[in-house]
């Protein structure tokens, strides 16, 4: 079951301007420098200098933003079913002199195919919650097939088991049930259900669609946010003491990257994250 459409661009209409606040919030930053780091070191030597990448549910482009500014030949795709987030984007790339590299087309992500061409992206991505807001069984052979033989998807999703122990933490048993018994999660009130996945669910909707996993991990799997860092403004104190330490962040983020590589702690993670190749005519990429 996906949300409704009115339900998600009223939720992101109303959060649009204050969204990249989120860059404050220590929780964030760590999640955020974890996944970069993962991406520099398993995902971008990959690809060729020129690649061409989809940003899918990209937002205020915080994602495209850091990957084109650090690959001046890379050409990106922001596709988004809200222009009131994607006006940021478009903002950020006149700042950062990228505009021509840039493209902005706005939908649903369920019919994606109908917008893009077929076999056109070395890198996609769609990082924090967009594959929560659809249904996975008809995006990703959408995403398989906008993917190049050999190219790469990368997803960051909202975790199911994460979402049942964050909702037990809050004393909210009914959404904790919720997330266990039929997959479906919030973590605040004026938030839209995200549909959640499992380790073993997402690698086998990416697989049903000859998507290969190649890395699938939790992210992150050893901090978790507290309910200030749900929402855009704010932090838990334990979280902004500990995380603001330069000296303590270091040492977490170490933490957190040598189990990301273990894939018996990727059930723990916040968030689930995968990097799947498409695979090629006669075997894998
Ligand atoms: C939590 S934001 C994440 C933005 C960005 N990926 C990031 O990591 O900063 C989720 C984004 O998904 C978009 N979205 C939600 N449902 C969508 C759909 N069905 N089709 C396209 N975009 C969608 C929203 O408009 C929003 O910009």
């Amino acid at each position: 079951m996906s949300t409704s459409r009115e339900e998600v661009l009223g939720y992101f209409k109303e959060k649009a301007d204050r969204y990249d606040l989120v860059d404050q919030q220590w929780y964030w930053v760590l999640s955020d420098s974890l996944l970069w780091d993962a991406l520099v070191h398993h995902v971008f030597p990959k690809l060729p200098d020129d690649f061409v990448m989809l940003d899918a549910g990209g937002g205020t482009g915080r994602w495209t933003d850091r990957v084109l500014s650090a690959f001046p030949k890379a050409q990106a795709v922001i596709f988004d079913i809200s222009p009131d987030m994607t006006k940021h984007a478009q903002e950020k790339a006149r700042r950062n002199h990228y505009e021509e590299r840039l493209t902005i087309a706005h939908g649903d992500l369920e019919q994606v195919q109908h917008h893009l061409k077929a076999s056109t992206f070395d890198l996609i991505i769609s990082f924090h919650n967009v594959m929560g807001f659809v249904n996975p069984e008809q995006v990703m052979p959408q995403l398989a097939s906008l993917s190049k033989p050999g190219g790469l998807v990368v997803l960051f999703v909202p975790n199911r088991y994460h979402a049942a122990f964050f909702n037990i933490f809050q004393a909210n048993i009914e959404r904790a049930e919720d997330a266990i018994n039929h997959w479906l999660g919030k973590f605040v009130d004026d938030m839209p259900s995200l549909n959640l996945y499992s380790p073993s669910s997402l690698r086998n909707a990416l697989q049903s669609c000859g998507l290969h996993c190649e890395w699938l991990s939790g992210f992150p799997s050893l901090v978790y946010p507290g309910y200030e860092e749900t929402r855009i403004e704010g932090s838990s104190i334990h979280n902004q003491e500990l995380l603001r330490d330069p000296v303590m962040f270091r040492r977490i983020f170490d933490l957190e990257k040598s189990v990301a590589t273990e894939p018996d702690a990727a059930a723990r993670g916040n968030n689930l994250f995968v990097v799947a190749a498409k695979v090629v005519d006669g075997g894998r990429s």
